[in-house]
């Protein structure tokens, strides 16, 4: 399928590793020139250099820790001036910390806020107005199947991103009449650094195996597997096509059939 890409612009945040770099190299292959975020430069370069290396297309870097003040706007206008414009944004960042409500202190909770809510709104803030100005834009939200079904022990989580999924379909709403579709996309059990990470946790409080803790999420899941990060990024690239031009306010699962309701 023609997904007629070329040439636009897209920003990807959180796209050094797992879904945001899968994110990323998927839009690489159709020929949308990228920039991609992440904390650390050096992760970044590597993604960039894997990313142009399979492609052939160079790749802008931007570094920056979101979920600080005013980085967004940093990182926004890096890529304006380098590229442009943004008329794809992709918005991901590392997920909050797993654990209980009483785990938690009230700083952790506002800390993941800013991360996982304030810089997805900030982000867009960003970028609205020049898709406005374009008449076109494509904003997806990387969230989690969280929000059909909250996950056991990631209540940081499951809280947040309810509510970007009301901020994601409210803006859909707004900015509709200017060709700017916005959708999220919920990934389930998917093979990263941060499916290790909580796999691990539950390793220790649970004394299974991290294999056994994997084989369990699996067997949960109707496809009885983990997911890959490349099968969430088709979706996204989909998303961001004008293929999907008709697809505005969804949030769609990519999770093997983990959620168990009807819609
Ligand atoms: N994998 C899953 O099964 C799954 C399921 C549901 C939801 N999710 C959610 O989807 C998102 C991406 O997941 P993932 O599995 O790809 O996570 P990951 O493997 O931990 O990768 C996170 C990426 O974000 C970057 N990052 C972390 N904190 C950042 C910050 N403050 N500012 C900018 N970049 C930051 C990391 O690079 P640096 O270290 O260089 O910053 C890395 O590139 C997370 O929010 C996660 O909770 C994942």
């Amino acid at each position: 399928m023609e997904l007629d890409l070329k040439d636009k612009v897209a920003l990807v945040t959180g796209a050094s590793g797992g879904l945001g770099l899968a994110a990323a190299l998927a839009l690489a292959q159709e020929g949308v020139r990228v920039a991609i975020n992440s904390r650390a430069r050096e992760n970044l370069d590597k993604a960039a250099a894997r990313i142009s290396g399979e492609t052939g297309h160079k790749v802008l870097v931007v570094p920056g820790e979101l979920g600080v003040s005013n980085i967004v706007e940093q990182i926004a206008d890096s890529v304006l001036r380098e590229l442009g414009s943004v008329d794809i944004l992709v918005a991901n960042a590392g997920g909050p910390p797993a654990g209980y409500f009483l785990d938690h202190k009230p700083e952790t909770w506002r800390k993941a806020a800013e991360l996982t809510l304030h810089s997805a709104i900030d982000l867009c803030r960003a970028v609205i107005p020049g898709m406005k100005e374009k008449g076109w834009g494509r904003i997806i939200f990387i969230t989690s199947i969280a929000v059909r079904q909250p996950v056991e022990r990631l209540i940081i989580s499951n809280t947040l991103r309810a509510g970007l999924t009301g901020f994601a379909k409210s803006i859909s709403n707004e900015f509709g009449p200017f060709g700017i579709t916005v959708n999220t996309v919920c990934p389930g059990y998917t093979v990263t650094e941060r499916l290790k990470h909580l796999a691990e946790v539950e390793s220790a409080a649970s004394g299974l195996t991290v294999n056994e803790v994997f084989k369990n999420m699996a067997a949960k899941t109707a496809l009885q597997r983990l997911g890959q990060p490349e099968e969430l990024a088709s979706l996204i690239a989909f998303l961001a096509s004008n293929r999907a031009a008709y697809i505005t306010g969804a949030a769609i699962p990519v999770d093997g059939g983990l959620y168990k309701g009807l819609l």
